[in-house]
């Protein structure tokens, strides 16, 4: 069953990551390019924060699979022998009444009859197919013989340097080649904040193996994937793997997952994991005449090898990450009065700022110049922030609001004002449960070496 949507909830999530610099729309003075974000400083930590998760747990992390970078502008022969030419596009319908382009599955029925979701009518063009590529042009010509495409998907480079990559890895079968870098739709409607964009990124494996190893190890990397979402703090209950029916599926796909996540706006892709079998090596075979085969020293058999593809968007990852992280509590203000607190309980791994560090009163040289020697100290190892203003109640809510998980406070007792034994100690906070411990500055680097990891 599908989760309801919450529009509020939404609305303040949007709301928080442009206030707080997670997301902006792209180009917003001049009134904003539809379908196109721009991360600010708290957004491209977060997204780093994902995508260098994610290449250590899939290519650092494991000796079968290496990575690459393509371009992003391909040559219009490969995304015709992958058949994105011809048919990567979606039917579209317009309403002749208000104007509004529709893909025809946004069509609202009522009594048999279809109608414009926008505006209620019936006058509706006939769908006529719309490619969803990017074209542009390399070099000074503009015609036929210029065009190119912007990618996408990332996974048509992988293929195409399928055989480079095999000969300078040396790897065998199975083996994988991941990539994380930008593709490009012109989806008619995007929507849903970041979910649907006209530019995004996505993180692909395209894991190669024998043809008898692929529905194994369709259901092996669903698996991994499913774990790779609790390792960054999406809990597996709000996850659901959907199998793909045969009549939706690609046509030369074997078994086709989506991991769907319940955002706030209904329960959605997230990530789609595939078996594509020998389709796309195929494809390129076929059209450059160049073996893309791979020859088995022990069998002595020479084969196109099969294909395992869990592709995930990163774009779609850090609003999952950031709907699930969301929450209101209540919690004491500095004179003791309940008030709301605005959490984003990032799992530390994620979190774009590790720790905040605030000196108990900015007018007291002592304790800001020990502040800023811890500062010093935990630079090297993580993101931190210094934060001398305002009551320290108002700054912890500051951190908490952009999900910093630690905070340190350097008071007197730091100082050794009250309790010699305490010289050099500072609190550390935790953004969850709000509790403060003692700890001396020394063991700080080892405390957050075993927590953040
Ligand atoms: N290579 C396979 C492929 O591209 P896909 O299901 O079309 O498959 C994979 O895309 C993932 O890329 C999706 O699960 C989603 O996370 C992300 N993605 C696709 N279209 C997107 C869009 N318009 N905006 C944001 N993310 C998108």
């Amino acid at each position: 069953m599908s989760a309801p949507s919450d529009t509020q909830r939404m609305e303040k999530i949007v709301s928080l990551c442009k206030r707080r610099g997670f997301v902006f729309q792209s180009s917003e003075i001049y009134g904003g390019l539809n379908g196109a974000w721009d991360y600010g400083p708290l957004g491209v930590e977060l997204k780093r924060n994902l995508k260098n998760y994610w290449w250590q747990m899939t290519v650092h992390e494991r000796d079968d699979v290496v990575g690459m970078d393509g371009s992003i502008l391909t040559h219009p022969a490969v995304l015709r022998a992958s058949g994105h030419v011809e048919g990567f596009s979606d039917p579209m319908i317009d309403c002749r009444t208000c104007k509004a382009h529709l893909r025809a599955d946004q069509l609202v029925e009522k009594k048999g009859v279809k109608q414009c979701p926008n505006c209620g009518e019936k006058d509706l063009t006939a769908p006529r197919q719309f490619n969803l590529m990017f074209e542009t042009h390399v070099g000074a010509a503009t015609d036929e013989s210029s065009i190119a495409y912007l990618r996408p998907e990332t996974a048509q480079s992988i293929f195409v340097q399928f055989k480079n990559i095999l000969e300078v890895s040396r790897k065998k079968l199975p083996f994988g080649i991941a990539q994380v870098g930008k593709a490009f739709r012109n989806e008619i409607n995007p929507r849903n904040f970041t979910f649907r964009s006209r530019e995004f990124e996505q993180m692909e494996l395209e894991y190669f193996c024998r043809p008898e190893q692929g529905m194994e190890l369709l259901e092996y990397w669903k698996e991994e994937r499913l774990k790779f979402y609790e390792n960054i703090g999406i809990p597996r209950s709000k996850l659901h793997v959907l199998t793909v029916p045969d009549e939706e599926r690609a046509f030369y796909s074997k078994g086709t997952y989506d991991i769907e996540y319940d955002f706030p706006f209904g329960r959605q892709e997230l990530e789609g994991v595939a078996y594509r079998t020998d389709y796309d090596l195929s494809q390129h075979q076929k059209a450059t005449g160049k073996s893309l085969e791979y020859f088995d020293e022990e069998t002595k058999q020479r084969f196109v090898p099969h294909v395992v593809e869990p592709s995930a968007g990163v774009d779609r990852t850090v609003l999952a990450l950031i709907c699930e992280a969301y929450s209101e509590d209540q919690a004491p203000d500095e004179k003791g009065k309940m008030e709301t607190r605005v959490v984003l309980s990032f799992h530390p791994r994620m979190a774009p700022i590790k720790c905040g560090i605030f000196p108990l009163l900015k007018n007291n040289p002592q304790l800001v110049a020990k502040a800023k020697e811890v500062v010093a100290l935990l630079r090297p190892h993580m993101t931190v922030f210094y934060d001398e203003s305002g009551a320290i109640g108002r700054r912890y809510r500051r951190q908490d609001e952009i999900g910093t998980p630690f905070g340190i406070t350097v008071d007197f007792e730091t100082l050794g004002e009250k309790d010699p034994a305490l010289r050099d100690t500072v609190t550390l906070r935790d953004r969850d449960s709000m509790k403060q411990e003692r700890v001396a500055i020394k063991d700080l680097p080892a405390i957050f070496r075993e927590r953040l990891a």
